[in-house]
């Protein structure tokens, strides 16, 4: 029987986070159950207190009236909140070293948690694959603009990701083309590039990179040259962040393993073999920040809705998932057991050669 849930948001946040708590504390109320929020990943969990507020709180109906619409999160989030690698809190806020796991686990029972809501990506969702492993009763729901998550159509934020992506690649057509330039835009997608491939159609690009195909930079130039002989004399190329060419390594950031830097690196290449001038743009966050578009804000409603559902049903271990037109728990294992490529089969890569548009092999 269920009395208490608790619900937490990790990783990098995506516009639809706020709805999802939304859909699943009304939900949950609406059962007769409590729910706690945790700020900051598991942070409020371990350390009792995140700036001065309580880490663990009461979140009521009337504490989330009002936010479907906006981006973030209330609860707050990190990306170095692993428990399975923490230690006492380094001065650079991380905290790498030792296995917080149990003591989470206990501190969960403490609070008579009877299940855990965890929202997510790859990596939150392999944490809470663990602690379900461990003892805990967990249910996920997938969260990442990068919709690079197994066993699930779709993730919320990434429509609006794309939405944001193709908007930015349609405002660069006009002053590319009064320029007579090449406009190369880096957009998120670490290990896949959805957002890249999608806005990249939508917005009219000429050239989209991808991870999933290693480019050959000869076929990009030949493509700029070849718009050039017929007259269109400036060409928009949308990159993923980790896309790479063919005999090289992607584009880091820094030390860490943060991709970055491609649009800079790909657009000196092309300045030098084509002659013409390159200017980049990095969209950044900007992708993840704002409101949700209306499709994101549905799907999140009806995960967190789903989400209430199947702890209901005692459906533990598992993710919602949309299939088709209808979301189902499917193990959480299964989601996380690899990253979800874009199929060079499927749909968009086929409209995208037969549109004449360079893929980069
Ligand atoms: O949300 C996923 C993602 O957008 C990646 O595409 C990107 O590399 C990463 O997050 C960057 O996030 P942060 O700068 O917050 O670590």
């Amino acid at each position: 029987m269920i009395r208490r849930i608790a619900i937490n948001t990790g990783g990098g946040d995506a516009p639809g986070l706020n709805a999802v708590i939304r859909a699943a504390t009304v939900a949950a109320v609406r059962n007769g159950w409590e729910v706690l929020g945790i700020r900051r990943g598991y942070t409020g969990l371990l350390e009792g207190e995140v700036d001065g507020e309580p880490g663990v709180f009461n979140l009521t109906e009337h504490g989330v009236r009002g936010i479907t619409h906006l981006g973030g999160t209330i609860l707050g989030t990190t990306t170095r909140g692993n428990p399975f690698g923490m230690q006492p809190r380094q001065p650079d806020g991380s905290w790498g070293g030792r296995d917080l796991s149990d003591e989470l686990i206990s501190r969960l029972r403490a609070l008579d948690v009877d299940a855990l809501l965890a929202i997510g990506g790859d990596g939150s969702l392999k944490v809470a694959h663990i602690l379900h492993q461990k003892g805990m009763p967990v249910i996920g729901v997938p969260k990442t603009i990068d919709n690079d998550l197994r066993a699930t159509d779709l993730t919320f934020g990434f429509r609006t990701a794309v939405e944001v992506a193709t908007d930015a690649i349609g405002r660069l057509h006009s002053t590319a083309e009064a320029h007579q330039r090449v406009m190369v835009v880096e957009v998120m997608g670490r290990h896949t590039g959805w957002i890249a491939l999608e806005s990249g159609l939508a917005g009219g690009a000429d050239v989209i990179l991808i991870p999933e195909i290693p480019y050959s930079l000869e076929g990009v130039a030949d493509k700029i040259r070849e718009r050039e002989e017929a007259g269109r004399r400036f060409s928009i190329v949308v990159v993923a962040e980790g896309a790479r060419p063919r005999d090289g390594e992607p584009s880091y950031a820094d030390r860490s393993g943060r991709y970055g830097g491609i649009a800079e690196r790909l657009a000196n290449q092309i300045e030098d073999l084509t002659g013409k001038e390159t200017r980049t743009l990095v969209l950044g966050h900007i992708q993840r920040g704002g409101s949700p578009i209306s499709s994101d804000r549905v799907l999140a409603l009806q995960f967190g809705t789903a989400a209430v559902r199947f702890i209901d049903q005692m459906i533990f271990g598992t993710m919602v998932a949309l299939q088709g037109q209808t979301i189902r728990a499917v193990p959480l294992v299964e989601a996380v057991s690899a990253v979800k490529r874009v199929p060079m089969d499927g749909e968009s890569i086929c409209a995208a050669r037969s549109l004449g548009i360079c893929l980069g092999d």
